[in-house]
This record gives structure tokens, sequence and C-alpha cells, in this order.
């Protein structure tokens, strides 16, 4: 088989992203410039570049203390966000979210201080060139764009830094991708088995990885809703196609295409975050939980991922890996 052939996940998904960008849809939704968060404590995740740092550059721009745990860059993010908001609170933590005792190590510091977030982002994610497992004896991409995220809110959550009792609620935003509409069924007995694959195969995996997240998304999302409004708001989203590097690791035949297709039509990391920055603050969202947003529309997420029972036996299954980390060497 040809190499363009074998690499049709990719080249699928970046075409994809390039045509629902120039698809024309009439107005979308988005933050009025007046809306400020003066006073609230923002925690982006995978900010050191990409789409987070430009999501954490909004979010200081509009007033927001920020915290950003990174696992690289931290000066050049500091510098990036004071560049836009020169007045901005601003503090890099450490924090590899392919980890898990990284993890456990950033909420403790958080948890030791009383820190009480009003906004969890979890933006950070991965693609690979191909399979890798972590010493934790997962998928990368599993771990890093799913399983981190499951670790990190279930123990914000738990230690109270993300409060179940602000009012309006306090928000957490997850970064997924529709690449999860073309995944295969979660299979709950296999979810969290390493495989073996190639680059041709990356995206597909990516998706199942998106795929996880999303279901476990929904989940929580009716987890925390109550009678009176959720307790923690939940909101997704797609970013649609980003100029940014999460295509670092592609082969280096396939790297000079795909860094001109980014340059050309692919979302500037600015606008890309417009969507992700909505739903952390847009106040008519206040008492609303569980949107998803495509780029900046609303729409349903796959029917798998919207699926309780599927939700219900991820929440066991993943909630269980996590605990275990938590009293774990
Ligand atoms: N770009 C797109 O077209 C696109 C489309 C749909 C969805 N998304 C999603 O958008 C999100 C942001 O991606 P991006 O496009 O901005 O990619 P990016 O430029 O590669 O940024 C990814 C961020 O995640 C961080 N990260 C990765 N692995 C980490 C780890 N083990 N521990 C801590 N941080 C880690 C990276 O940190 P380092 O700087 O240390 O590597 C970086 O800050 C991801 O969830 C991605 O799946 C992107």
């Amino acid at each position: 088989m040809s190499q363009p052939t074998r690499h049709g996940g990719a080249v699928r998904a970046t075409l994809a992203g390039i045509v629902d960008r120039f698809t024309p849809r009439g107005p979308g939704v988005r933050l009025d410039p007046t809306v400020r968060l003066d006073g609230q404590t923002a925690l982006v995740t995978g900010a050191s570049r990409g789409l987070g740092l430009a999501i954490a550059q909004g979010l200081a721009h509009r007033g927001a203390r920020l915290i950003l745990p990174c696992r690289s860059g931290h000066a050049e993010a500091e510098a990036a966000v004071l560049a836009v908001a020169p007045e901005a609170q601003v503090e890099l933590l450490d924090v590899d979210l392919a980890s898990p005792a990284s993890v456990e190590a950033l909420c403790d510091t958080l948890r030791d201080r009383g820190e009480r977030l009003d906004l969890l982002v979890c933006n950070a994610g991965v693609v690979p060139a191909r399979a890798r497992t972590t010493p934790a004896g997962l998928d990368l991409m599993v771990h890093v764009n799913f399983l981190a995220n499951v670790q990190l809110v279930r123990r914000l959550l738990d230690d109270g830094t993300l409060p179940r009792d602000r009012q309006p609620p306090a928000r957490i935003v997850l970064v997924g991708s529709e690449a999860h509409r073309s995944a295969p069924p979660i299979d709950p007995d296999r979810w969290d088995r390493a495989e073996d694959y190639g680059t041709a195969a990356v995206i597909d995996h990516y998706g199942r990885s998106k795929l996880l997240l999303h279901a476990w998304v929904c989940e929580l999302a009716r987890r925390l809703d109550g009678p009176d409004g959720p307790q923690v708001a939940v909101h997704h989203l797609c970013p649609g196609a980003v100029a940014s590097s999460i295509a670092r690791e592609a082969p280096g035949w396939v790297k000079p295409l795909l860094d001109l297709l980014m340059r050309t039509f692919f979302a500037s990391p600015a606008k890309a975050s417009l969507p992700a920055l909505y739903l952390a603050a847009e106040p008519t969202l206040d008492g609303r939980t569980g949107v998803y947003l495509h780029l900046d529309r609303a729409r349903d997420v796959a029917a798998t991922a919207s699926d309780p029972e599927v939700g219900a036996t991820l929440w066991d299954a993943a909630g269980a890996r996590v605990l275990a980390w938590r009293s774990g060497p």
C-alpha cells in the first residue's frame, strides 16, 4: 500500500477539519468582550503552547488569576501571558500528566494551600508518532488525553479545590475532538489495554482516546447535576483545526505538507480559543451543564458518548484506576 493510503486517517482528519472550518453556517456563539473574570481563579492544563496558551491569554486578558501546570516551557508561557495581560497574576507549576504521581503531587499542592478554583480547563493533549506506553502501562493518548483528566478532576472535586457550593457553579471545560465520532465503540473490557500500532493508525487511536473523554465527560455532567442545577458545570468542545504543535511528531515526509496546510487553512490558536472562552465565562450558561461545542456551535456528541450505560461503566472502570493511584506507591 502506498503511504498516502496507509495514512488515510490523518489525511481524512486534516481535510475534514479544513472543510468544517470553511463551511458557512451563519453566526455562532461568542463571548461578549465586556465579560470580566476579575477575582476568579482558573487552572488551565497544556498552556505552554497552542490552544492552551491562547485560552490562558484570553482568561488573563479578562482579569482571571491563572494557575498553569505545565510539563515544559514555563518561562515562555508566563511571558506570553504577561505580554497580552501585563497586570495578570500567573503562576506556573510543574506537572507531567503521563505520571500519576505528578498529578497527585499537583493536587496535594493545591489542596494544602486551600486553593478554590472557579474554573478548570482540561486542554492538554498529545498525538505521538506511533503507539507509546506510559510507565503506568497505559497507551499514551488514553493516559494523557483521557485518564489524566479523570484523575485531576476527581481529585480536585474530592479535595474541595473545585468547590461544589459555588454560586454560580464553578465550571470545568474539557477539550476533546470531533475525531471521537469515527472511533469504534468503547469495549469495557479492553479500553485500558495498551496496543501496538504504527503511524497509520494513530488518528484512529486519538479518536478512541477522545471518545473515552467525551463519554466520561457526559457522565460527569450527569453526576454533578441536580434538581436545582449543577453543583459544578461541565462543558466540552472540539476547537476544530488549530494551527498548533499537535502534529509535531508527524513523520518527516508528511510534516512540510501538514505545516503548510496548518499555516494556510487552520485557525490560529487565538481564534480557536474563542469557543473555550465562551464555555468558560459566558454568563447565560450559568445554571446549564453538559454543553458541547464544535467550533462555535452547540452539537450533540456521538450517541455512544452520551449513552448513560456506557458512561456509568466507564465511570466505575476509570474511577477504579485513578483511585488506585491515590493510595498506591
Ligand atoms: N490542533 C488541532 O487541530 C486540534 C483539533 C482538535 C482538538 N485538539 C485538542 O486541543 C488540545 C490542545 O492541543 P494543541 O492543538 O494546542 O496542541 P499542542 O500545541 O501540541 O499543545 C498541547 C499541550 O498539551 C501539553 N501536554 C502534552 N502532553 C503533556 C503531558 N504529559 N503533561 C503535561 N502537558 C502535556 C503540551 O505540553 P508540552 O509543551 O510540554 O508538550 C502542550 O502544552 C488537545 O487536547 C488536542 O487534542 C486540537
